[in-house]
């Protein structure tokens, strides 16, 4: 936990076709864009009086190193990793190593989709998994953690 004067960093990762928003599949992720999430997650934070940073790439390397630069930077970690949810150990293990409540989060119910989507690397070692309830969602995870490292 950061020290009285310094509010909580949350650290808040986009995996792949994330920046699609608002064109992609509206039927399972909605009709607001990646910028729409973020600019309500910033107005949240400022809320909640956290700190918040937001990142999208759609290569997984890329993803690990933002990890990775995180490491020691943060008080907590909300992470939607997307497609890598349900392929990337190198994503599971880069989350170990910040060793900071993490809250996964994804726009559609994952568990109500295909097989494939119904497992994911990085649900055992999250705090907490939001899955189903679109941009909602993200604002929930904020609550959380806010709750969490109160
Ligand atoms: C997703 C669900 C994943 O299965 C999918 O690959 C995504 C988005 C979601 O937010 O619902 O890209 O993480």
């Amino acid at each position: 936990m950061a020290d009285d004067r310094q509010p909580n960093r949350i650290l808040v990762i986009h995996g792949p076709n994330l920046n699609m928003l608002g064109q992609r599949e509206p039927d399972h992720y909605g009709s607001q864009t990646l910028e729409d999430i973020n600019r309500l997650m910033s107005s949240k934070a400022s809320e909640l009086g956290l700190h918040l940073t937001a990142y999208q790439s759609n290569h997984e390397g890329e993803l690990v190193d933002a990890i990775q630069a995180a490491v020691g930077q943060i008080e907590g970690l909300i992470i939607n990793p997307a497609a890598y949810t349900h392929t990337s150990v190198a994503i599971r293990d880069a989350v170990l190593l910040l060793n900071v409540p993490t809250i996964e989060v994804h726009l559609s119910n994952i568990h109500k989709r295909e097989a494939f989507r119904q497992h994911s690397y990085i649900a055992e070692i999250a705090t907490g998994q939001i899955t189903g309830l679109g941009a909602a969602g993200y604002l929930c995870a904020l609550d959380a953690l806010s709750r969490i490292l109160a």
